[in-house]
């Protein structure tokens, strides 16, 4: 017997369809509710609205699971790299080893932009923000790439997109920074891998070649892969949203690259550091952090504390928290904000207000020390996530351009502004 879910409203009875996803989601399928009854479902911040099905990524925020197409996030940090990740999230499987070889070559490959793309690097000021050239810079793929936008792109065609794009990012990224530091770029190397081009890109200077470094790789390429995917969050949701009116992968992700740019989703890990700095130059005082963060009024939040989803424990926190420790370990690295951090960390999970919310570290929190040991600046932080993200960014893209069911995203509203009124002449108004 299907099952159905009944809904009362204006002495009515509506019946809809319960559906259950692989791992037992419910939800109701209560699309055509405002044509059968003229009521909407108002859900702000949309926190119990599905969007879609999708079989990228799945999330159990009560247990603390994250799964990309069904393999643990533990496992990949642990064993996989993140180009074979981004292949599993692109291609909805595990690569097999030529795939896998021919995937990384072709990366290598395309990694060079357009060379008068640079004039628009130049173009930027020195004080503009890294994530502001990103997303610009992604956008602007779509002037000089106009033979990969074809309106109805076959399989094929969207591969080689996205492939253009993984590719291309890093070195845009790269260039950004570079820009910001007024230091010339350095392009990118074919016969690099992913992570050690853009470490080479981003740290070799006109005096001295950036030496690469195992560990800085390792620690990199396992932050990229905690950063994949995350199912509807924000940002992949904005990408999803811009997609859906059929605007092409470099705009859907430049979009998806602003809404990550915000302090409460992609830029909390640059806002993590300046916190941990601020009570660093405070002398320590946690405690007087603390307090402001639990007072409303002061509109100061705990950052890197708090998820949507994660309600127990986020298992990204748990492996990024290990990799600072070794990483500065190795390094030999003593920075006194991993100490803060640490200690921050212990008094917050005893204090009976993030108790209650249910507010534990998030990814953010200890991900910002990991890119400082690197040497990557704060404010490129978020440019690091970006990058990180894009392979789930262009699974959601890819998975809405093939659903056949897939419609213009459009959601309702309830009115609550000025009744009918008459115009008044400007002449006339006192
Ligand atoms: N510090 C202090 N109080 C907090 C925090 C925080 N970091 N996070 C939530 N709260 C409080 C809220 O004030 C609210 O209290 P109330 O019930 O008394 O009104 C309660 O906890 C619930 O908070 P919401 O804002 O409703 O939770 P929501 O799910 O909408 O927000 C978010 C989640 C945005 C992540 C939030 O926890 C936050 O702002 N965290 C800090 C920013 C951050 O670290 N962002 C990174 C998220 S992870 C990522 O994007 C990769």
């Amino acid at each position: 017997m299907t099952e159905t879910a009944k809904i009362v409203v204006g002495g009515k009875e509506y019946t809809y369809p319960v559906i259950r996803g692989t791992e037992n989601d419910k939800g109701i399928d209560m699309g055509s509710f405002r044509k059968d009854s003229s009521y909407i479902s108002l859900d702000p911040g949309y926190g119990n609205t599905g969007a879609c099905e999708s079989a990228i990524t799945y999330i159990d925020g009560e247990k603390g699971i994250l799964r990309y197409r069904g393999y643990p996030i533990e496992q990949l940090a642990e064993q996989s790299t993140f180009v074979e990740v981004a292949y599993l999230l692109i291609h909805g499987e595990l690569p097999a080893a030529d795939e896998l070889k021919s995937f990384s070559q072709d990366l290598s490959q395309h990694s060079m932009i357009h060379e008068d793309m640079k004039n628009f690097f130049l173009g930027f000021p020195n004080t503009g923000h890294p994530m502001a050239i990103l997303s610009a810079m992604v956008n602007v793929l779509s002037a000089y790439y106009p033979e990969l936008l074809k309106p109805d792109p076959s399989h094929d065609d969207i591969n080689i997109i996205a492939r253009e794009l993984l590719a291309k990012v890093r070195t845009m990224a790269a260039f950004s920074y570079k820009k910001t530091i007024g230091e010339p770029f350095v392009y990118p190397k074919t016969n690099l891998p992913y992570v050690p081009n853009f470490l080479n890109m981003m740290f070799t200077t006109p005096t001295q070649d950036y030496q690469i470094d195992d560990i800085e790789v390792k620690a990199l390429r396992t932050f990229l892969i905690l950063h994949a995917d995350h199912e509807q969050n924000c940002s992949a949701s904005t990408v999803r949203l811009v997609g859906s009116s059929h605007a092409n992968l470099f705009a859907s992700v430049s979009a998806g690259i602003s809404a990550l740019w915000g302090p409460l989703h992609g830029g909390a890990n640059q806002k993590v550091v300046e916190m941990l700095e601020q009570i660093h130059s405070n002398g320590g005082h946690y405690q007087k952090h603390i307090d402001l963060a639990k007072d409303k009024k002061s509109g100061v939040r705990l950052m890197g504390f708090g998820h949507r989803v994660y309600k127990n424990f986020d298992p990204r926190a748990k492996i990024i928290k290990n990799l600072a420790h070794q990483l500065l370990k190795k390094k030999g690295v003593k920075d006194p904000l991993l100490d803060i951090a640490i200690n921050l960390e212990e008094i917050v999970l005893k204090d009976d207000y993030f108790i209650e919310r249910k507010l534990y570290p998030n990814v953010d929190f200890y991900s910002g020390l990991i890119l400082r040991a690197i040497g990557i600046p704060t404010d490129m932080f978020p440019v690091m996530f970006a990058i990180g993200r894009l392979p789930g960014w262009i699974a959601h893209w890819i998975e809405q351009v093939k659903d056949p069911n897939s419609k213009i995203g459009r959601p309702r509203q309830i009115y609550v502004g000025s009744k009918k009124r008459e115009f008044v002449p400007i002449e006339k108004r006192s």
